[in-house]
């Protein structure tokens, strides 16, 4: 199993205990994740935020999708789901399955027009 250098050192206790997910078209409501071992996906759950999920998280559809503003590299590697759908081109270059993708560090978010939910008010 892949754990990043900073997830390392969060189990070793010796730095960033947290990380924040900022959804920009949410008006930028913020996300903290404190557990490194859980995607984003469920990091949204704990917050009560209510986000696309059709297959259950099980990495068999794409609606969960995020669009990745800032910090594509405060992501863990892609897990096979999402080099999967990558590979069938339907998730692009800056996307990431929220079911799938582990944050370590900052990152700024945005949901594609396709994966809004029709009860939350989008702010573009
Ligand atoms: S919820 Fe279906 S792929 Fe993430």
């Amino acid at each position: 199993m892949y754990i990043h250098q900073c997830a390392q050192s969060v189990i070793k206790g010796s730095h960033q205990s947290m990380a924040k997910i900022t959804i920009q078209n949410l008006s930028g409501r913020e996300i903290v994740v404190q557990d490194f071992s859980k995607p984003a996906l469920i990091q949204f759950g704990l917050s009560q935020l209510d986000w696309m999920h059709a297959c259950g998280g099980k990495g068999r559809c794409t609606t969960c999708r995020f669009i990745v503003m800032e910090g594509a590299n405060h992501l863990a590697p892609l897990t096979k789901a999402e080099e999967r759908y990558r590979e069938q081109n339907l998730l692009q270059l800056n996307e990431r399955l929220a079911c799938q993708a582990i944050v370590l560090e900052d990152i700024v978010i945005s949901v594609p027009d396709d994966c809004k939910l029709p009860h939350l008010d989008y702010s573009e």
